[in-house]
């Protein structure tokens, strides 16, 4: 890409592409804010559900229509609209359905947009964009959402088995250093590991597909990794062995802010972008409570758990004796009694309704 698009007649076209889920689209339109300060000309591209459902219930399509030549464009992902998209649908159904269907709707939309795209910045996640976007002649860049040292040891997972670190066995010390990941000798233990890597079974589809995504990625022309080279700079330069162009533009949300107190624009003008209504019952509760006294628990959005562990977690926070905001997302539970999520939570909750409060 041409570096300060002074040579250009009009301002470089960017298609942002998210993964469809909650976390990923937070980050992808941060930077796409931060692209749009620049003056660059961006298309989000969003599935259909969420895009409906942002627009049902957020302010995001004011807040962006202030930006010049913004447009969010649509695409399904694979499957229909009213299916319940309940637990780890994602993943289960990704390289059936979604990876083919948002494929071949990427490729026909490329063809048709204009003014045409100048580059594809996609979810790290999403290694059909490289393709599509090879084939068509686009530079592409992956923006990993996630940090740099998940990243890394994503890569470095068939290294970690080769070297014969894992699975972890049954009743193993969790503590166990794992010393085949290049510049976290020292550091990572089994503990450290997402619980997918901690399966039994190394041959775990969605391990499979995460490692496969991750290598992916690096062929992408760059990189581009929420982060900065303080914080991060020797998993950085391990990354760099695998793809030389990486970019730490991190940390996202400060540099619009400080972008947007440069323009002499408010600060305060927080979009939200969640697909799912917020409560924000709890904002008066947290307003009696001490700065830096409440623990705040979220398991994302995908994350389902069953009743003994949504328990055990409890347990940890009434030992924590700290005061505590709990997120319990409808769906969240699972298993049979999945059904009276809200009486356990209440339940559980009544038992400590002076430390804690549950929003839904
Ligand atoms: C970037 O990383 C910081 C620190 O982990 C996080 O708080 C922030 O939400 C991230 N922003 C984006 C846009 O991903
Ligand atoms: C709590 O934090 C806010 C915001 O940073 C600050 O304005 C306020 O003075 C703090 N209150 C106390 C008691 O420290």
């Amino acid at each position: 890409m041409d570096k300060d698009g002074s040579s250009q007649a009009r301002p470089p076209h960017v298609l942002v592409f998210p993964i469809p889920l909650q976390g990923h689209i937070n980050s992808m339109i941060k930077l796409s804010e931060l692209l749009a300060l620049a003056a660059f000309r961006i298309t989000f591209l969003n599935s259909d559900l969420n895009h409906e459902r942002l627009v049902k219930l957020t302010d995001m399509a004011t807040h962006f229509a202030k930006y010049p030549g913004f447009e969010f464009k649509t695409i399904t992902d694979g499957l229909p609209l009213d299916h319940p998209r309940t637990g780890n649908w994602f993943m289960e159904k990704y390289v059936e359905v979604i990876e083919p269907e948002m494929k071949r709707n990427l490729r026909e939309m490329l063809l048709s947009i204009s003014p045409p795209v100048d580059c594809i910045i996609g979810d790290g996640f999403l290694g059909f964009v490289l393709e599509v976007a090879r084939e068509l002649g686009i530079p592409v860049i992956c923006f990993r959402t996630s940090s740099p040292h998940g990243f890394w040891v994503y890569y470095s997972f068939p290294d970690i088995i080769r070297a014969g670190e894992l699975p972890i066995k049954g009743s193993e010390d969790m503590d166990r250093l794992i010393t085949s990941v290049p510049g976290m000798e020292t550091y990572l233990r089994c503990r450290d590991l997402p619980s997918f890597c901690r399966a039994p079974d190394i041959e775990d589809p969605i391990i499979k597909l995460v490692v496969k995504e991750t290598r992916r990625s690096t062929q992408a022309n760059a990189l581009i990794l929420n982060t900065t080279e303080e914080l991060d700079g020797p998993i950085l330069s391990q990354i760099r062995t695998k793809c030389p162009n990486v970019y730490a533009l991190g940390p996202i949300n400060a540099q619009i802010n400080t972008r947007l107190k440069a323009k002499h624009r408010e600060l305060q003008d927080h979009f939200s972008n969640a697909l799912w209504k917020e409560d924000e019952s709890c904002i008066s509760w947290l307003d009696q409570q001490p700065n830096r006294s409440v623990i705040y628990v979220s398991f994302g959005s995908i994350t389902t758990m069953s009743r003994d562990k949504l328990v055990e977690v409890w347990y940890g926070l009434v030992n924590s004796k700290a005061k505590f905001l709990l997120v319990v997302r409808p769906n969240f539970m699972t298993g049979e009694d999945g059904e009276g999520d809200d009486d356990v939570v209440r339940e559980l909750m009544e038992k400590t309704k002076d430390r804690g409060y549950t929003v839904h």
